[in-house]
């Protein structure tokens, strides 16, 4: 654990220039409007170790797969979000040098992300050469209008001699991804003047869309401007003034950024940087602020969850929702949410299980449900892409990819592209999470039944019949612990599997004929997902009283993760890899992750006994595991365990318990505060038949706590103090819950 931030309850500021951990600080200090975003880099250059990186949503690079041994049927690129033109840089010169802040003398140094309004702020003193100069600095990713970057930086002279201060501005487009397999800048420019640039992905050999993106920059300033270069990469303005003690300069900054997933064409691009740039640079800053925070402002009023009594709970928390909605805000079915978001290159941006499993969950809770329904519309668009990868493994039907930005497979390790095919379940859990919950049939019914009727058919051919046993198994998988490779029988992907062939027998049976005339299942089809449904086989051991995660899981050397020596967590960054694959560690939830989708058809002793034999072999590496955790804990009563699960899934980043929030945050593990909470500690389900039911605790440590859930056109407060839960229906019809079983209606 490394807490390098303080802990208060909407701030994530510290007063320490960290040079050893700038990395961890810039990540923790990352903006995004759910259309761009970046790492809380500054904005002048830093000649120590930093990671450079701005983001746009969908603007990806196909970057050629590099592998050691090449195997037959690897995806022929990884999908890489492309680190942008940088917008923000802006460099000073104090009396002719360089403002560094890695080499200067720097005293009073503030370093501030206000979650509650999504700016970034940061102070400091700078001494140079007899001289000293407070600059202050202040940016924000405009929520109320998405292409508009916002910076204002300030300088006093506290000084007693006069001080010449130099702001050089830039859009650079000199810029690479550090993890580019060949060392390629994505980028060349297509066109580049004083105020605007507009460069082009490099072209690529896989036939994917290339992207253009343009950038404007306005300034307003009482600074003079002295000088304009326009080189090949970059274009930049110098601003100069001459500061008299206790004088004040300031430079605001305005970039419009736009792209061609929104303006085909260049000319329209530029029209549009035109237009947006003609409405912007007309309002004074503080009301492009005052905008900006209303949207934040109704945000908050919507989903914020209030913690009494646990300031760290209530920092990881806000800092759980401030990620996530920093990075999807749901308005656009052509994105999704990449693990790091905007905040980092690893996962390669793209869209993993993750948001069917873990963020669809929490966005139904927090959002309208058109943003979930987005998320499911963005599977359904890339229907062709997984008849392609079905296809790649011989199979028929629509395998969806692991990792993808438009369908295809794209990850290049053979575990998991040929075999975490739990995926496909999945996606299909998530379209039933997604009626259930909203109650909202009209997607299953069409684009869902379409995506269902798919994937049953890659699942009636990916299964075998086994004679032997009179039973379909499914061998050579991956299961959600990717401490386990090529095993057979995974009870997780063979319980989704046969689930989702259930559930599209079901859905089959409630289209309209016109519909069931579209998917065209035949008569064969049907009775031959029947028969997998009845003999699936799922591995069990009648004397623990367990699911077993695989074949020969129980033949290992069973030792709990409290016999691992603590030197060696994590495991993954102390041990070889086939000793990991020995061992009976589990990297994140498998069989409970099933038992957690599925919590309420499970008997009280059927999750005891698994969640009791599988959590103490967990060692919770991956990010998305202590909130599974912590909901079943919670289920079970074993609350100690629920609140320390869940302190670790909320401060996950800010606490860098993984060691590695440096590479960027988790955004996708963000979803665990949440669930911990409101699935977990206030016992929140939704049942087959509508109903909204809790069943709260209160954590010892806590006074309080409270928040807000969007349910079927409603928005309903949960509070929970020492005299038991409290319901509030804020907006929306009267509604019946149930609390404790019992009902309780809310007016
Ligand atoms: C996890 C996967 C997850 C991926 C991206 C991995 O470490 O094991 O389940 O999809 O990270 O978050």
């Amino acid at each position: 654990m490394q807490r390098i931030f303080e802990v208060s309850p909407w701030d994530v500021a510290t007063h320490k220039l960290d040079k050893k951990n700038k990395r961890l600080q810039e990540s923790l200090t990352s903006l995004g409007n759910g259309y761009m975003g970046m790492r809380g880099n500054f904005e002048e250059d830093y000649s120590g170790d930093s990671l450079s990186g701005s983001y746009l949503a969908g603007v990806w690079y196909p970057d050629k797969t590099r592998v050691g041994w090449w195997k037959n049927g690897y995806p022929d690129y990884f999908g890489k979000v492309v680190n942008s033109v940088n917008y923000i840089k802006m460099n000073f010169l104090i009396n002719g040098s360089k403002l560094d802040l890695y080499k200067d003398t720097v005293s009073d140094f503030t370093l501030d992300l206000d979650m509650k309004t999504a700016t970034l702020k940061r102070s400091f003193i700078v001494e140079k050469d007899g001289s000293k100069v407070k600059f202050n600095f202040e940016r924000f990713l405009s929520a109320a209008q998405k292409e508009l970057s916002v910076q204002r930086v300030s300088f006093e002279n506290l000084s007693d001699q006069p001080v010449d201060i130099k702001a050089i501005s830039a859009i650079d487009a000199d810029v690479k991804n550090e993890d580019a397999n060949y060392d390629d800048d994505f980028w060349q420019v297509l066109e580049i003047n004083k105020d605007s640039l507009i460069a082009e992905t490099i072209p690529n050999d896989f036939g994917t869309p290339r992207f253009t993106s343009g950038m404007e920059a306005h300034y307003v300033t009482n600074l003079k401007e002295a000088d304009s270069e326009v080189g090949k990469l970059e274009t930049s303005k110098t601003f100069e003034t001459t500061l008299q003690k206790n004088e004040v300069g300031t430079i605001e900054k305005r970039v419009i950024v736009v792209t061609s997933r929104d303006y085909k064409v260049v000319d329209d691009l530029r029209d549009a940087m035109e237009g947006i740039a003609a409405k912007v640079t007309k309002i004074s800053y503080d009301e492009l602020l005052a905008a900006h925070k209303n949207v934040w402002a109704d945000r908050w009023n919507q989903s914020d969850v209030k913690i009494d009594g646990d300031t760290d709970a209530q920092q990881g928390m806000r800092f759980n929702l401030f990620g996530l909605f920093t990075t999807y805000s749901g308005e656009d079915s052509r994105l999704n949410i990449g693990p790091k978001g905007f905040t980092g290159e690893k996962y390669g941006g793209a869209t993993y299980w993750d948001t069917e499993a873990f963020c669809i969950p929490v966005y139904l809770g927090v959002s309208q449900p058109a943003v979930s329904r987005n998320l499911l519309m963005y599977r359904y668009n890339q229907l062709d892409g997984a008849y392609i990868n079905a296809k790649r493994q011989g199979l028929n039907g629509a395998l969806y990819p692991m990792v993808t930005f438009n369908g295809i497979e794209c990850h290049n390790e053979w575990e998991i592209t040929f075999e975490e095919i739990h995926r496909n379940g999945d996606i299909a859990f998530a379209i039933y999470n997604y009626t259930r919950y909203t109650g909202d049939k009209s997607f299953v019914l069409n684009e869902g039944s379409k995506i269902l009727t798919e994937m049953s058919r890659f699942w009636a051919d990916r299964v075998h019949y086994s004679k032997r046993n009179e039973q379909y198994m499914i061998h050579g998988v991956t299961g959600p612990d990717e401490y386990e490779n090529n095993v057979d029988n995974n009870w997780y992907t063979n319980f989704l599997a046969k689930w989702t062939l259930k559930y599209t027998l079901q859905i089959l049976g409630e289209v309209t004929d016109e519909q069931a005339k579209k998917l065209d299942v035949s008569k064969d089809e049907i009775a031959k997902w029947q028969d997998i449904v009845d003999k699936m086989y799922l591995p069990y051991d009648d004397d623990l009283g367990i699911f077993v995660q695989h074949d020969g899981f129980l033949d290992k050397d069973i030792e709990p993760v409290s016999a691992i020596p603590k030197d060696q967590l994590p495991i993954n960054q102390h041990w070889s890899w086939d000793k990991i694959l020995r061992s009976p560690y589990i990297k994140q939830g498998d069989v409970l992750q099933g038992i957690w989708d599925f919590i309420d058809d499970f008997t009280e002793r059927e999750k005891k006994r698994n969640f009791d034999f599988y959590e103490p072999l967990t060692v919770h590496e991956s990010s998305l595991s202590p909130a599974v955790h912590a909901v079943l804990a919670a289920d079970l009563h074993y609350e100690d365990k629920a609140v320390a699960l869940y302190e670790r899934t909320a401060r996950l980043d800010l606490d860098n318990y993984n060691n590695d929030t440096a590479d960027g945050l988790h955004i996708t593990s963000m979803t665990g505060g949440w669930l911990a909470m409101v699935q977990g500690f206030a016992g929140m389900r939704v049942h087959d038949d509508g109903t909204l039911s809790y069943k709260p605790f209160l954590p010892k440590k806590w006074n309080s706590y409270s928040f807000r859930q969007v349910f079927r056109g409603r928005v309903i407060e949960v509070s929970v103090n020492d005299d038991g839960p409290h319901f509030t229906l804020v907006s929306g019809e009267p509604l019946q819950i149930e609390v404790y079983k019992k009902p309780l209606m809310l007016k």
